[in-house]
């Protein structure tokens, strides 16, 4: 088997995996944050729980992207940027803004967290700086454009959407409906934009390793969005009737 078809299968695995997540979560919500409870074994401070199993998905990835042939080349470079833009702010920006408090988390989650950030920095790292042979015209391409512009869109209205959550959560009320522009018509914002950030990451690494992970995200995050959404409607009985989960007018 060569290189390329064991990547191949792993990326192919990740899709595979995508359909018992989304199953599973629809089932039972994972048990962090406000769906947190007992009987899930050992449990750690959530912002550890944070930086311990996202680091992976920044440092590791870089790891294997360096070891590859073509790390130094511009395209690598720049899809490697967009990685970073987001992980570096996943893994020791955004935990270190949340207030640390006695919130725990049960280790099985960082546990399969940081298993599936190892395999998904395999599949992509070794996309972007070997497998892929990304030309430097890739960047002028339509697809790299219109990905990366997604991605950033994507990116950016993330970032917000958490850092207004994080502003709620640190105002130490508990938990509370969210108001403003990004909450207007959707109860979870950051997820539909992490999903569409990674579907243009996906577009501009015109990769099977790149649209893995869009699928993942959605299997991961779609049914979170649904539980949030159902636990906001039982909490609060003035929770805006309009806004949907995840979509606008529809979910
Ligand atoms: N790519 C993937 O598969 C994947 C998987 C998981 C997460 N993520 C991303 O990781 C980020 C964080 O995910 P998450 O599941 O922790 O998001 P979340 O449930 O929306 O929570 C984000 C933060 O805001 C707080 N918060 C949320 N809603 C609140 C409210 N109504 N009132 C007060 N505080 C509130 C939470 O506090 P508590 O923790 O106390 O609830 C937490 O600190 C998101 O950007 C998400 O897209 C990505």
């Amino acid at each position: 088997m060569t290189e390329a078809e064991l990547h191949r299968a792993v990326a192919l695995g990740v899709i595979a995996t995508a359909i018992p997540t989304w199953l599973a979560l629809r089932y039972a919500s994972a048990p962090y944050g406000r769906h947190t409870r007992s009987g899930w074994g050992p449990t750690v401070p959530a912002r550890l729980a944070w930086i311990v199993m996202e680091a992976p998905a920044s440092l590791v990835w870089l790891a294997i992207f360096f070891a590859g042939t073509r790390a130094l080349a511009p395209a690598p470079l720049v899809l490697a940027g967009l990685w970073q833009l987001h992980y570096v702010n996943r893994a020791f920006v955004l935990p270190l803004r949340t207030k640390p408090d006695a919130k725990r988390v049960p280790v099985l989650i960082p546990a399969l967290a940081i298993a599936f950030n190892l395999v998904n920095a395999y599949v992509n790292a070794r996309q972007v700086s070997e497998l892929g042979a990304y030309p430097t015209s890739w960047l002028v391409d339509p697809r790299f454009l219109a990905g990366a512009a997604l991605f950033l869109v994507g990116r950016t209205l993330n970032v917000r959407a958490d850092e207004a959550l994080v502003a709620l959560r640190n105002e130490g009320r508990g938990y509370q409906i969210p108001r403003g522009p990004l909450f207007r018509w959707i109860s979870c914002p950051n997820y539909a934009a992490e999903i569409v950030e990674w579907c243009g990451y996906a577009l501009a690494t015109w990769s099977l390793a790149g649209a893995s992970f869009a699928i993942y995200t959605f299997a991961n995050l779609a049914p979170r969005a649904l539980s949030h959404h159902a636990w906001y409607r039982a909490t609060f009985a003035d929770y805006p009737p309009e806004r949907r989960a995840l979509i606008p007018e529809l979910w």
